[in-house]
């Protein structure tokens, strides 16, 4: 099999690299190592950046997007008992956030790619890259039990934490920077409306928690816990009540409950990996750097790689121009840095240290409090959380 461009890795940093690609008349092949039913289930992301939205409207997959897609116009604190609101377009000159659901993305570009192509092979596991320094890369994949090999001008590692093309990098090239925080998320999504218009990010001494949404009829809440939990120990009736206690303000507001259909454990961790290309092979997204969750930045910085590096491939393929292509790895790094600096400050001001002690509980509310009282202050957080512009 021969392509310009393969990819490993069918999540949204693959189908939308794809996407962009088969528009500007790039040839090239996804290869998922999951089944379709697995990607479209895998319950993640839901707060889509402005420019992640713009970025779907321009691969022409957005119709579902913005007919279903919930837009928030900012965001609450809580902590000491008291609710703060965060207004985005006042402090941004006008941006926004969206809530529309990963799987929903996910769902959305493997129905384009199927009805117009380029091929997407779904039980097709990358195991190597080789050659990669070469001007012909091969990715060698396993699909319905035989070994076979792809041929590429160039190939694209989309895939995610866990996959193969970062471990391709050799070793000595490059460095990892990475960081585990002492704490885990637990998510639930329950078929319950949303006791709230826009997302809560709570503060407590119980620990963080967030209160999401996926539509007008389903919630979507994650716990701070112990980064030794088990699913066991978390029955439904004690993820409400601590859900509760965590959100409790001195103001009327009570938490909706019903039935919980979704249940999951994500460690939190930041890892960057520099650079991003080795000769012909370019990371894109979670094959490059995981962000902890809280700030909701990875999906977005997947986006963002892919929008910088489509547009790299695009620009050779036209014109034979390599410059945009050269600084791939430069231009998304500066991104991902402020990325990863500002889910470490919002991870940090809001989740329980199990080792903290009283001087770290004042120090939190110190932060917040400076975000509530000072314009620039809550400016600063509005513009990283809507998103910082692309570096080209
Ligand atoms: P992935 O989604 O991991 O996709 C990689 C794909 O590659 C997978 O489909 C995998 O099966 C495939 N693959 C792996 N190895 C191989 C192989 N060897 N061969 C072939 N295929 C392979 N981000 C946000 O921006 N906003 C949020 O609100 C948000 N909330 C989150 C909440 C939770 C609980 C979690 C866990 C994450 C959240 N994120 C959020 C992060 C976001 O989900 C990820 O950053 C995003 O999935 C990255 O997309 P990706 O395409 O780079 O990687
Ligand atoms: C969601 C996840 C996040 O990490 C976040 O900061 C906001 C929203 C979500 O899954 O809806």
């Amino acid at each position: 099999m021969r392509t310009t461009v393969g990819i490993i890795g069918g999540g949204p940093a693959g189908l939308l690299l794809a996407r962009q690609l088969h528009r500007a008349g790039v040839g090239c092949v996804v290869l998922e190592c999951r089944t379709r039913g697995h990607v479209e289930r895998r319950q993640r992301a839901g707060m889509l950046e402005q420019g992640t939205v713009d970025a779907l409207r321009e691969a022409d997959a957005a119709g579902r997007l913005d007919a279903e897609g919930l837009v928030h116009r900012g965001i609450e604190l809580r902590f000491d008992g008291e609710r703060h609101r965060v207004d985005f377009p006042s402090l941004t000159g006008g941006r926004t956030v969206t809530i529309y659901a990963q799987t929903e993305i996910v769902k959305d570009l493997v129905a384009l790619q199927l009805a117009e192509g380029p091929p997407l092979l779904f039980g097709a596991e990358a195991v190597a890259v080789d050659r990669a320094e070469s001007t012909a890369p091969v990715v060698r994949f396993r699909h319905e039990g035989r070994e076979r090999a792809l041929s590429c001008a160039w190939v694209a590692g989309c895939d995610g934490f866990h996959g193969i093309s970062r471990a391709a990098f050799p070793a000595g090239l490059g460095r990892s920077y990475a960081h585990v925080y002492p704490y885990a998320w637990l998510g639930v999504t329950a078929q319950v409306p949303p006791s709230c218009e826009e997302l809560i990010y709570a503060r407590s001494e119980r620990g963080f928690a967030l209160h999401s949404m996926r539509s007008p009829s389903v919630s979507r809440l994650y716990l701070q816990v112990p980064d030794t939990a088990v699913l066991g120990d978390w029955p439904d009736g004690r993820i409400w009540d601590e859900l509760a206690a965590r959100f409790a303000v001195d103001a009327d507001w009570s938490l909706r409950r019903g039935p919980v259909v979704a249940k999951s454990l994500t460690p939190m961790r930041s890892h960057v990996h520099e650079p991003m290309r080795h000769g012909r092979l370019l990371l894109a997204g979670d094959a490059a750097h995981i962000v902890p969750p809280t700030g909701a930045k990875g999906l977005n910085l997947a986006v963002s790689d892919v929008r910088v590096l489509a547009r790299a491939l695009i620009t050779l393929h036209r014109t034979g121009d390599s410059q945009l292509l050269d600084r791939y790895s430069e231009l998304c790094l500066q991104r991902v840095w402020q990325a990863s600096r500002f889910s470490d400050d919002m991870t940090r001001m809001l989740h329980a240290r199990p080792d903290g002690d009283a001087f770290d509980h004042r120090m939190q509310l110190a932060r917040l409090r400076r975000i509530t009282a000072s314009h620039h202050a809550a400016s600063e957080l509005a513009a990283n959380y809507s998103g910082l512009p692309l570096p080209v």
